[in-house]
């Protein structure tokens, strides 16, 4: 019998999504663009090979599959996504959809969308997150395009999507570019909470002197509290893990040079571009550029000299309950921005995107699935609320939190130690809850050199400060 679903790009992420569509009882058509691999892959399906059909060529995909006919498309974002949808046009016709399922930029998902209006051929433009194993066994899906799109979809999303106590972790968040915009803002919230979790670690290596495994353990009991995510799980994993070549801890043998592929980079220039301030996540950013810059680095410590080490010496069990809660804080303030980012996007592009229904959908699958991520789910349910920073229970919850992460920032500034992610989340929460400002300076400067003109706290208007006509 034909297939019901096909997909192009057998890579790591593309050879999971199949083999979890398969398994889930939907028959998959695959193709590659070398048959080696489409042939590798289908060898190595195993029980599942009889729901995959292996085809040599895009026309013979698209003959396998039972019209109208859904095609994947799982390669590098970028130029191969433009180049298999110009193959596929060749060889699809009027009804049939072609799902995108990398990390594109959403400009290019609505610049595809445009392109191909009047086809005949709908596009969704959709975000799967949770790596390799997500894909393999239940991803977080974040779907973009026209309910209709989504409806003929929508079951095999829903069977291969991650569950979190039952419910499918897949759901349409809006038309066009929105399920890639949802998922870039993942990724930009992943950035800040990776960041925030290494700016700890480095308090606890280099401001206590602690050796990997005791953190791990550390984050591994915080794992059983309020942070209880799969990054904090991950992270005390990979600190207790030793490197086989050498025997010594794992993190110990890593350089200090992150990679990064740009989804983090189109938050924060996105962020910018709707004027929503997302610093915690431009802090995530511009750590991990700083961090591949590794020769400068060098060059400047031995300029300024190193931090000093060891200067956390109080209290062990007031520190880590400090940094704990610190973590949490800056959490909360990160969240805040990437939902205050999609928020704005919504309304810019009426994409009205489903606020709750993203905290929901992130809660399982994801790389940032948390229990957190439940609690905000029902912050952003029932009346709305300008900013996650005003929903009741969040107040509550920062207002326990943000002194320790004052106390932290501090202790770390005075040790040398950087902490960017976390001091910006607390600059935020600082001026987003600071009734009486200081940009009322600004505006006089403003004046002063530009006539730009100000507002008066007494009177409505506009006017001039008595510092001549403001010419220089
Ligand atoms: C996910 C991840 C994934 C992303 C990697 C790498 O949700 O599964 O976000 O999509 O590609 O995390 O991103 P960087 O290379 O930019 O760190």
């Amino acid at each position: 019998s034909k297939a019901e679903i096909g997909l192009i790009g057998l890579g790591t992420m593309g050879s999971n999504l199949a083999l979890n569509i398969a398994e889930k009882g939907h028959r998959i058509a695959v193709y590659n663009r070398t048959m080696a691999r489409t042939e590798e892959f289908a060898a190595n399906a195993g029980p599942l090979r009889d729901m995959v059909v292996p085809c040599e060529t895009i026309e013979a995909l698209a003959e396998a599959i039972e019209p109208p006919r859904p095609v994947i498309i799982m390669t590098v974002a970028g130029t191969p996504v433009d180049e298999q949808i110009a193959l596929l046009r060749r060889v699809l016709s009027a009804g049939d959809i072609i799902i995108d399922a990398g990390n594109a930029n959403f400009r290019d998902t609505m610049r595809r969308f445009a392109e191909l209006e009047g086809s005949g051929l709908t596009f969704i433009g959709m975000g799967v997150s949770g790596g390799e194993e997500g894909a393999r066994h239940g991803p977080s899906i974040m779907v973009g395009g026209t309910e209709q799109s989504y409806r003929r979809i929508e079951k095999v999303l829903l069977d291969i999507s991650a569950k979190y106590h039952g419910e499918p972790c897949a759901a349409l968040m809006g038309p066009n570019g929105a399920g890639h915009f949802v998922k870039t803002i993942h990724n930009g919230i992943e950035y800040a909470d990776m960041q925030m979790i290494a700016e700890i670690y480095g308090i606890l290596r280099d401001g206590v002197g602690m050796a990997p495994k005791e953190i791990g353990e550390i984050f591994a009991r915080w794992n059983e509290g309020r942070l209880n995510s799969y990054l904090i799980e991950i992270t005390a994993k990979v600190l207790a893990a030793d490197d086989p070549k050498t025997g010594r801890p794992m993190v110990d043998m890593i350089l200090d040079r992150a990679g990064q592929k740009g989804t983090g980079k189109w938050s924060v220039i996105e962020a910018q571009m709707l004027g929503v301030p997302a610093t915690a996540i431009e802090a995530a950013v511009a750590a991990r550029v700083l961090s591949s810059m590794r020769d400068e680095r060098l060059a400047a410590e031995k300029a300024y000299g190193t931090q000093t080490t060891n200067q956390f010496t109080g209290d062990r069990q007031a520190l880590l309950a400090d940094l704990e809660l610190a973590l949490f804080a800056g959490k909360i303030a990160a969240y805040a921005q990437g939902f205050a980012v999609m928020d704005a996007a919504s309304r810019e592009f009426s994409w009205d995107i489903p606020l709750p229904t993203v905290a929901k959908i992130w809660r399982a699958g994801c790389i940032i699935r948390s229990q957190f991520l439940g609690t905000l789910a029902e912050a952003f349910t029932g009346e709305k609320v300008a900013n996650l920073l005003m929903a009741p229970a969040f107040v509550e919850m920062m207002k326990g939190a943000h002194p320790s992460l004052r106390r932290v920032i501090a202790g770390a500034s005075e040790a040398g130690l950087p902490v960017p992610a976390l001091s910006s989340a607390l600059g935020y929460f600082d001026l987003y809850r600071q009734g009486r400002g200081t940009s009322n300076l600004l505006q006089a400067q403003r004046d002063f050199f530009g006539a730009h003109g100000f507002e008066r706290v007494d009177e409505p208007g506009a006017f001039h400060g008595p510092w001549g006509s403001g010419s220089l």
